[in-house]
């Protein structure tokens, strides 16, 4: 069912890996500004899933609709992945750059800005992430932590309307978390749609409207944080959450 304010629709989504079926008729609508945590046991689908809805992956079956577009052909799929930005476990952050120039290129490349407008917005997303001082060094002389942050921002400097996050701070030493955690949660309470794919349920539990539960390729449980904390109907998920939470 569509409803006016959704920005994400999922129907009936099938992908299949050779003869391996990875995502099984997964229907899911994301409104507006809302954010989901996506979680489940390793191998369940989640990766593909957000795969998907850029187009990393190509769908076998299904519909995928970003903000009214609906992913058929390659025209569409450029213009839902100017409207989506995406952060991976690993930074994928240019070596041989300077956290500058991570930032810029996209903008001037893609979108063709110019370069000053470029560093413009790109030292305004560095402070939004708040390592401004860091814009002149290179990634192997930040921390992980840093290096994360900058990969955020290499994304909103395309000024996506949605994010989708794929483990972002599973790369990264304990310490480092949460300053990564810190920088989405301040992306959500902007009111940023995201879909986050991740293990740190303190974080969904502050941040997500919804979760997602889901294994073997299916979507098993859904609700807000407090039903699935407090109340998971399935038995997988009741043993997927006391099996994480015991960490
Ligand atoms: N490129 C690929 N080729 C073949 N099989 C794949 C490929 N990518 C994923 N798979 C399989 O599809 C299933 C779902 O994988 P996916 O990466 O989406 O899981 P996940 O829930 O993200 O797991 P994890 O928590 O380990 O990241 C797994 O069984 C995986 O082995
Ligand atoms: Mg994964």
């Amino acid at each position: 069912m569509t409803k006016p304010g959704d920005v994400i629709e999922i129907s009936g989504l099938n992908k299949w890996y050779g003869d391996y079926q990875a995502l099984k008729g997964i229907d899911l609508n994301v409104a507006h500004g809302e954010r989901i945590v996506v979680c489940g046991p390793s191998g369940s689908g989640k990766s593909t899933l957000i795969r998907c809805v850029n187009s990393l992956e190509e769908h076998d079956s299904g519909r995928i609709v970003v903000d009214g577009i609906e992913m058929i052909d390659n025209d569409s799929i450029n213009a839902i992945r100017s409207e989506v930005g995406m952060v991976f476990q690993q930074f994928n952050l240019f070596p041989h750059l300077s956290i500058l120039q991570n930032l810029t290129l996209g903008p001037m490349k893609a979108r063709g800005m110019s370069k000053a407008d470029a560093d413009a917005r790109a030292m305004e997303y560095l402070e939004r992430v708040r390592i401004p001082d860091q814009a002149h060094k290179k990634p192997s002389e930040l921390s992980g932590g840093q290096q994360q942050r900058v990969a955020i921002a290499r994304s909103l400097c395309m000024e996506p309307k949605i994010m989708l996050f794929d483990e972002p701070t599973s790369a990264l030493d304990p310490e480092m978390i949460s300053e990564v955690l810190e920088v989405i949660v301040d992306l959500a309470e902007e009111g940023m749609t995201m879909i986050v794919v991740t293990h740190e349920m303190g974080f969904a539990r502050r941040a997500a409207d919804r979760m997602i539960f889901m294994d073997h390729g299916e979507v098993i449980e859904t609700g807000t944080p407090i039903e699935f904390f407090e109340a998971p109907k399935t038995e997988r998920c009741k043993q997927f959450l006391s099996q994480i939470l015991q960490h």
